[in-house]
């Protein structure tokens, strides 16, 4: 059986991680479960399904990479893993791309089942089947599609999450909202509070909604051909700036910025309803994200990684607009992106 993304289970349940024995009989019956789990989520929650095999990820980015993949195959096949596994993976998206590509290659795929547990890794990383490794030329170069049997997202687990890291998921949630869902918007607006003091009932809300669309997009386009574009928006700018900033933005805070600075130029071009920009500025400084481009950053390094952005087409560069809350501003026809002006760029700050 293929798993498609739109029929994945996404589970939202506080005190979900107790229960995953019971999850997984019912998602992977009659399969025996290997955990890969991210070390400091190992640590701070030692309860989390106590099963042997138990792999740990150490955490950081530079472990998403083959010489990982290849121990955590090799500890695979140690411990006698077989077809009748199921792999589970317990971390932010590091832990889930990595055990989801390891879950996709191992004895040419057996099932797994997703266990985010940052911001990130519920709204965005383990929904929509990608999984795969960086390597030094760049990141998420090999991988593969390999659905989840199911996504379990705890909003308890989240409460351990250092802050910045906290914060820098909800962008991808506040992205979710602004290209489709302008109640879910206006919800985060009024509950701006609630979420940042991780109010269970508050994440709860967010976490189902921001899951379903990122799961409802990438149903609708599972190979990347058109749609899922979307997703990219404030991404053209965002991931410029993150590099240029030399990494010290977190993703999530680059993506901010990007969202914002992308309606700016939406707005200039006539693609976006004027107010845009200003209603995601106030809602992501809200959520004490930044908005503005930093000071001092390195134009030279930001126009070098625009002109480089995958969704460019004849030397133009392309971005996913909104029309505004709630809308996208592309079509079928242009691909979901529209093109940026380098001299509008240049403009921003
Ligand atoms: N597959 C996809 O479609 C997709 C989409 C977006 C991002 N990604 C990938 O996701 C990765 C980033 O994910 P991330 O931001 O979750 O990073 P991450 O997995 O590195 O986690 C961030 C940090 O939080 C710690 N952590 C995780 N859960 C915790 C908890 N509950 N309490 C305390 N600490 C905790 C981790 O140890 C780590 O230090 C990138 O590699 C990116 O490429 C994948
Ligand atoms: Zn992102």
């Amino acid at each position: 059986v293929r798993h498609a993304a739109g029929t994945t289970p996404l589970l939202v349940e506080a005190g979900a991680l107790d229960r995953l024995a019971t999850m997984i009989e019912r998602y992977a019956p009659g399969h025996r479960p290997t955990v890969i789990i991210d070390e400091t989520v190992a640590g701070l929650w030692p309860g989390i399904l106590p099963v042997v095999p138990r792999l740990t990820v150490p955490s950081g980015e530079h472990h998403k990479s083959r010489e990982r993949w290849a121990r955590l195959t090799d500890a695979l096949l140690e411990a006698g893993a077989d077809r009748g596994t199921v792999i589970v993976a317990i971390g932010g998206g590091v832990t889930t791309d990595l055990a989801g590509f390891v879950a996709a290659t191992f004895l040419r795929g057996v099932p797994w089942i997703a266990v985010p547990t940052t911001t990130l890794g519920m709204c965005d990383a383990a929904i929509g089947g990608k999984t795969g490794v960086d390597t030094p030329r760049g990141k998420n170069l090999v991988g593969a599609f390999h659905q989840p049997r199911a996504v379990v997202a705890d909003p308890r687990v989240l409460t351990t999450l250092p802050d910045r890291i906290f914060r820098e998921g909800l962008a991808e949630a506040v992205k979710h909202a602004a290209i489709a869902d302008v109640d879910l918007f206006s919800w985060m607006e009024s509950a701006r509070d609630a979420i940042l003091a991780r109010e269970e009932a508050a994440l709860d809300r967010l976490l189902r909604r921001s899951m379903a669309i990122k799961a409802a997009v990438v149903s609708a386009d599972e190979h990347e051909g058109g749609q899922r574009a979307i997703l990219n928006a404030g991404h053209t700018i965002g991931h410029a700036v993150e590099h240029a900033s030399g990494y010290r933005l977190a993703h999530g805070e680059a993506v901010a910025i990007g969202l914002v600075a992308e309606a700016r130029l939406g707005e200039r071009l006539d693609l976006t309803a004027a107010g845009t920009a200003d209603r995601l500025a106030t809602l992501l400084n809200g959520l004490g994200l930044p908005t503005l481009l930093p000071e001092g950053l390195d134009r030279v390094s930001f126009e070098a990684a625009l002109a480089l952005d995958k969704k460019n087409r004849a030397g133009t560069i392309r971005a996913a607009l909104l029309a505004g809350i709630g809308q996208t501003a592309g079509s079928e026809t242009d691909g979901w992106t529209a093109t940026l002006p380098l001299e509008l760029v240049r403009q921003l700050n």
